[in-house]
């Protein structure tokens, strides 16, 4: 059987999300590619941590041991800042690596042009787990622009937020305690300063937009609030009322073809749909012309529904690769 070889840049929890699923799923990917796939090397920050993987696989600070290493099909990237990480996947693109990221913060900025230079180089692009976690929303917005129009786009886009904000509802516990929480749990990143201040959902917010309306609006009228002034006392009263803070990014286009985006903490009732959606789960309703309203609801953070939204990309690009049948 023919084999494919894949590198893991980056191995948070997010990347060991990867390595398990490919390992735990060996037979199944094989059924649904035709390929038998190997994770050959990963790249660390530091070698001499200890890790779960098997003796085969190369583990390195170097990523030219992965771009010089001709073997390496596709590149999956789960680091955090813009920088290596955007430097890293041009080289890997530059010599026909394909790539799969889950990089929001460096898809939001440089995912145009990583596109663009794929393109270019007949190289495929992975991005399904830069937004909302394990639901697969970027594949449903690509599908739904075959033959509809997407207007506007609503979510809950920060499991780390909508995990806190539940948790001091549901335990009175405070904002310290949820944001350790959640930081243990390993949905909120090393350093949760983007997750509650708004910065993560707005980069995902982002990456929708670049992909249902094929433009970003100015960053800088996007007002972007998060959920860091929030306090248990504040949940719970708006719990007595019968309300719910849900943090929710916002991005539409209006008749003139106009973008406006926000991101911020908002008071819901129970008629909302999003009023429902506890934990760590994200939530996103995309209003179209055809469809009206779709929601899609599932777990927005974490290593395993990350890691496999990774995977389906891996999966996706591979068919990609055959051939398309002629039909006649
Ligand atoms: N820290 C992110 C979140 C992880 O809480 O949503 C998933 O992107």
């Amino acid at each position: 059987m023919p084999s494919i070889k894949a590198a893991i840049i980056g191995f948070g929890t997010v990347g060991e999300g990867v390595y398990k699923i490919v390992n735990e799923k060996r037979q199944q990917l094989k059924q649904h590619t035709g390929y038998s796939i190997e994770i050959a090397s990963i790249l660390v920050r530091d070698v001499n941590t200890k890790r779960a993987v098997a003796p085969s696989v190369l583990v390195t600070d170097s990523i030219d041991d992965i771009l010089n290493d001709p073997e390496i099909d596709i590149i999956f990237e789960a680091i955090v800042d813009e920088e290596p990480a955007y430097t890293y996947l041009s080289q890997a693109i530059e010599k026909g690596i394909h790539i799969i990221t889950a990089n929001k913060k460096m898809f939001a900025k440089h995912g145009p042009a990583l596109l663009k230079h794929a393109e270019f180089r007949d190289v495929q692009v992975g991005f399904e787990a830069t937004t909302a976690g394990g639901i697969p929303i970027i594949r449903t917005i690509e599908n739904l622009l075959a033959g509809d129009r997407v207007h506007r786009v609503q979510g809950i886009l920060n499991g780390t937020s909508n995990f806190i904000l539940t948790a001091m509802r549901d335990e009175g516990v405070t904002f310290e305690e949820a944001l350790h929480h959640a930081q243990k749990k390993g949905f909120a990143e090393a350093d949760p300063t983007d997750d509650i201040s708004g910065s993560d959902a707005f980069y995902k917010l982002m990456v929708v937009s670049s992909l249902a309306f094929d433009e970003q609006p100015e960053w800088e009228e996007v007002s972007v609030v998060g959920i860091d002034h929030i306090q248990t006392d504040d949940v719970l009263e708006a719990s007595k009322a019968e309300l719910r803070y849900r943090h929710v990014a916002e991005i539409r286009i209006d008749d003139e073809g106009k973008l406006s985006g926000k991101v911020g903490p908002v008071l819901l009732d129970a008629e909302h749909p999003f009023y429902a959606i506890d934990g760590v789960d994200n939530a996103i309703i995309v209003e179209t012309d055809y469809l009206g309203k779709l929601t899609l609801i599932g777990p927005g953070a974490g290593m395993y529904p990350t890691g496999s939204a990774m995977v389906a990309d891996l999966v996706h690009i591979i068919r990609q690769l055959k051939p398309v049948p002629v039909l006649s």
